[in-house]
């Protein structure tokens, strides 16, 4: 589970539940709330550490094989590359991404980020996507709380 709070002078939160196929394929579902309407980048980055309140002590983008940054489709990216999320007037986005080649285990202890701006797939190292509006750390999810 990964629980989303707002960086400083953010009120951006959300939640998103993994799950691991015998294949590999990781499924990142959830969504997340107070967001301005549109696409917002939306990757796994480095480190669980959330010591500085702007996100800044997750570090860059997941990337144990030294690609650049690209988006969720392409063949050579960073691994914790999963494109953008898009939120609905109401400032919700319902999360739902499928990565291939991504075990569950070797993210558990870094954090997800959601920036305030759009991820062009391109720009390095990040896509351009703007500040850290909200961040959370991949842990082991309490499996008596509720599942919504
Ligand atoms: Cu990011
Ligand atoms: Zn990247």
């Amino acid at each position: 589970v990964c629980v989303l709070i707002p960086t400083m002078g953010n009120k951006v939160r959300g939640r998103n539940l993994f799950s691991e196929s015998k294949d590999g394929t990781t499924r990142i579902r959830g969504r997340v709330n107070n967001l301005t309407p549109g696409l917002h980048g939306f990757h796994i980055h480095q480190y669980g550490d959330l010591t500085d309140r702007t996100g800044k002590s997750a570090g860059g983008h997941f990337n144990p094989e030294g690609h650049d940054h690209a988006g969720p489709d392409s063949e050579k990216r960073h691994a914790g590359d999963l494109g953008n999320i898009e939120a609905n007037d109401d400032g919700v986005a319902r999360v739902d991404v499928t990565v291939k080649g991504l075990r569950v285990h070797f993210v558990l202890g870094r954090s997800i980020v959601v920036h305030a701006g759009k991820d062009d797939l391109k720009s390095q190292p990040s896509g351009d996507a703007g500040p850290r509006v909200a961040v959370g750390v991949i842990g082991i999810r309490q499996p008596a709380v509720d599942n919504k």
